[in-house]
């Protein structure tokens, strides 16, 4: 009987011991500077992307789910002439769910590999526009 209720006593004190270590990253935590500056620079990040925003053609069409997440350029350049711009990209195929159909269907989706705060206005010409038309399409939200 005391082996039992020792053993009780045991699992009582070993299920606090996640809760505890659970706190320090509570609602109170503090981050530090070095870190908040890394986190936020100009960067690969996970973004979620709603698939009609890019694939506006395909409304007739409800995919499951309504958004991906893919790796894109985002975060924080210093000098107000710079953006957090992509040096290296790829394409991506993600298999989504459509209701009409039984197998999964693949929609590629732009990829950042590499970025770099650069001046929009100083890329080279054939780069230019890739932006621009990028940036519209963002402005359409
Ligand atoms: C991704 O696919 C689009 C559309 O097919 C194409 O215009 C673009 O050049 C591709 N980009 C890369 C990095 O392969």
């Amino acid at each position: 009987m005391q082996t039992f209720l020792g053993i009780l006593l045991l699992l009582l004190v070993l299920q606090r011991v996640p809760a505890q270590i659970s706190d320090e990253e509570g609602p109170n935590t503090v981050i530090q500077l070095s870190e908040v500056m890394a986190k936020c620079s100009c960067q690969v990040m996970d973004q979620l992307v709603y698939v009609y925003d890019e694939y506006p053609q395909s409304v007739e069409n409800i995919y499951m789910p309504h958004c991906v997440v893919v790796r894109r350029c985002s975060g924080y350049c210093s000098g107000e002439e710079f953006k957090c711009l992509p040096t290296l990209e790829r394409n991506a195929t993600l298999q989504l769910k459509i209701s009409s159909q039984e197998q999964p269907v693949e929609l590629t989706f732009l990829e950042h590999q590499q970025c770099q705060c650069r001046d929009p206005e100083n890329l080279p010409y054939y780069e230019r526009s890739v932006i621009k038309s990028q940036q519209q399409q963002q402005q359409v939200h």
